[in-house]
């Protein structure tokens, strides 16, 4: 069972310069209560992006570089060698993106755990189309814009049909 977990605009940008759009904590903590102790997929670039290691969660980092290192990671090299050291320690693995990442991860996803932000932002990366003849909608959740979040958002789960 594998899952994609991303944040979106309302044009499916995912980010700019190598950074996130928008900070919305409901999504973070969302995000935390979802990826807890599974592993996560991610490419070179996310991975830089991050200020750090995510706590309890088994990082696999993409790179095609041969002789990237990182001590506190897996390095992988195709996304299907991240799937299989992913299920050496865990079943159901989370792919954090990004765009790159996410297109090479979809083909091998059975669930997408999509934020969709009510905006639409200037970016350069973009999350892939789900076309509606392979993806089916099974949850979705509404919430409005607060004093913790500039844009309304909703938590939407996909699943392969
Ligand atoms: N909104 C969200 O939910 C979300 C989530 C994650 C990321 N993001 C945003 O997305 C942006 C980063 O995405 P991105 O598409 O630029 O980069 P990315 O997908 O994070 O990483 C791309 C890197 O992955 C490696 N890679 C790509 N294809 C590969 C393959 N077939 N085999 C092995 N390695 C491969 C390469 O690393 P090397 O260059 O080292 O070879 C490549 O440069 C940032 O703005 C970030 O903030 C947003």
């Amino acid at each position: 069972m594998i899952t994609i977990i991303a944040a979106i605009g309302k044009s499916r940008e995912l980010g700019k310069d190598n950074q996130l759009l928008w900070l919305l904590p409901n999504d973070l903590k969302r995000f935390k209560q979802l990826t807890l102790g599974h592993a996560v997929i991610m490419g070179r670039k996310t991975f830089d992006s991050l200020p750090g290691i995510l706590p309890n969660r088994r990082h696999i980092i993409l790179t095609t570089n041969p002789n990237y290192t990182n001590v506190q990671a897996v390095v992988a090299h195709s996304i299907q060698e991240a799937l299989e050291k992913a299920a050496e320690t865990d079943e159901t693995p989370y792919v954090l993106g990004g765009g790159e990442i996410y297109k090479l991860a979809l083909p091998f996803a059975d669930r997408v755990e999509l934020t969709i932000v009510e905006s639409t932002f200037e970016a350069d990366t973009f999350f892939p189309n789900l076309p509606a003849d392979v993806w089916q909608e099974i949850f979705i959740e509404h919430h409005p814009a607060d004093e913790k979040h500039a844009y309304a958002y909703s938590f939407h789960t996909f699943t392969k049909k």
